[in-house]
């Protein structure tokens, strides 16, 4: 019996079908023939056809010929099996599109748009990524970021609201700057499939000496990425933001680096501090 895999590469094909131990020995006692090849079955129908001397399945990965139908329909399960995994993980990868552009869209239109049409979370996105490659982190790693990044201050949509709406209010909230990791991460929970997200939006304000919000984490007990976005954070917020921390306002890029060099160790993971550094000045 031969079983043709059509349009994917055998060995991706091979960790789902052949799951069971069971099918695989059954597959042995038939010795079955797998042979790649290269072109799709057009048609998207399951069929089986009596064959001379046998049965014929077409689905559209898998030609197979076989004379016993009961192997054949495990075969079949099988195969439908893994059609339904491949459809379900598309409407995840909408779902996970749809919601993140949406909340993409919130985060964008209540941040304040610098002179390039871009506010804090889109530069900081564009700015980890790329400092993301210049670490040597895998593309998938990137990509990664370039969503999980946008959501990182997610959790300032509803209190940014409570701020303009409830005066009263004023005082409480600004005072509970951390406030915004917690309602970003408690967000991202309540959403399916959002939970990658939540380490980068809960912890990018967790210090290196532990004196962070708002879980207080110590070194490498932060996140990794985590860890990163802190640092390309506060360089944003420090050459982007008028802050009466600062006198005669925002710091231009050098001042920015010397203040991060000097927070190495204290604020910032010092390897990746020392890093970011690095990348900055041959940027
Ligand atoms: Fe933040
Ligand atoms: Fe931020």
């Amino acid at each position: 019996m031969k079983i043709y895999l059509r349009g994917i590469k055998q060995e991706d094909f091979k960790p789902f079908i052949f799951d069971s131990d069971e099918f695989v020995s059954s597959l042995k006692k038939a010795d079955i023939v797998v042979s790649a090849a290269d072109e799709m079955i057009p048609s998207e129908k399951h069929t089986i056809v009596k064959t001379e001397g046998g049965w014929l399945l077409n689905t559209p990965t898998l030609q197979i010929k076989v004379k016993d139908l009961g192997l054949l329909r495990a075969i079949y399960e099988v195969s439908v099996m893994e059609k339904r995994f491949r459809e379900t993980f598309i409407h995840v990868e909408r779902f996970k599109k749809l919601v993140g552009n949406l909340l993409k869209s919130l985060i964008v239109m209540m941040e304040v748009e610098d002179e390039n049409g871009l506010s804090h979370s889109q530069r900081v996105t564009d700015l980890t990524a790329e400092f993301a490659g210049f670490l040597g982190l895998s593309s998938e790693i990137i990509e990664f970021l370039k969503d999980a990044v946008m959501l990182h201050d997610v959790g300032r949509v509803g209190l940014e609201q409570l701020l303009l709406y409830t005066p009263t209010r004023l005082r409480v909230l600004e005072s509970k700057e951390s406030d915004h990791t917690v309602v970003g991460s408690l967000l991202l929970a309540t959403l399916e499939y959002f939970d990658e997200y939540i380490p980068i939006a809960r912890s990018h304000h967790e210090r290196w000496d532990g004196r962070g919000y708002p879980d207080g984490l110590k070194g490498e007990r932060i996140p990794f990425l985590a860890r990163i976005v802190a640092i390309v954070d506060w360089y944003d917020w420090a050459v982007n933001t008028v802050s009466s921390e600062f006198e005669g306002g925002p710091l231009d890029t050098e001042t920015a680096l010397k203040k991060i060099d000097s927070m190495a160790g204290r604020n910032f993971d010092p390897e990746l501090a020392k890093a970011f550094i690095k990348f900055m000045k041959q940027r």
